[in-house]
């Protein structure tokens, strides 16, 4: 194997890696691909999800007020305590895990429309 083709194929494995760490870095990505099945795109679950699982409100006063970063993230990793959020720790990374813990906790999250 030449060279110029070690070359290569560090310059492509590089690639892939950034690209994965970008995708697993990302907060809203997360949220979007795991979360809104429950808590709506907005962060607030539609009635059927409410009355269902008891789903609660990711925009609500109440759960604003006390929001952090741990909260999310401790409950992104263990689910609630009667279950009906499962765990997502070693379903989705640690990297994720604490990317969307960042974003639902943050201002910005409030943006969501
Ligand atoms: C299968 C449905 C489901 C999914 C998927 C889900 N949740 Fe939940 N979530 C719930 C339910 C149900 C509750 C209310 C649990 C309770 O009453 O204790 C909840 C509550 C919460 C709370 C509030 C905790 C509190 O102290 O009031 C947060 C924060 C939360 N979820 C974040 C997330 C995040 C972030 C994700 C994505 C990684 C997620 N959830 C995915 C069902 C879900």
């Amino acid at each position: 194997m030449g060279v110029k083709w070690l070359v290569a194929a560090v310059v492509i494995a590089l690639g892939l890696g950034a690209c994965d760490a970008g995708d697993q870095g990302d907060g809203k990505v997360v949220y979007e691909k795991v979360c809104t099945t429950c808590h709506g795109p907005t962060g607030t679950p539609d009635a059927t999800m409410v009355a269902k699982l008891g789903v609660r409100d990711l925009r609500s006063p109440e759960l604003r007020a006390r929001i952090t970063t741990y909260l999310v993230e401790n409950q992104v990793k263990h689910g609630s305590k009667n279950k009906l959020m499962p765990a997502f720790e070693g379903a989705i990374s640690d990297v994720q895990i604490k990317a969307v813990a960042d974003y639902v906790s943050s201002k910005q999250f409030l943006e969501r429309k």
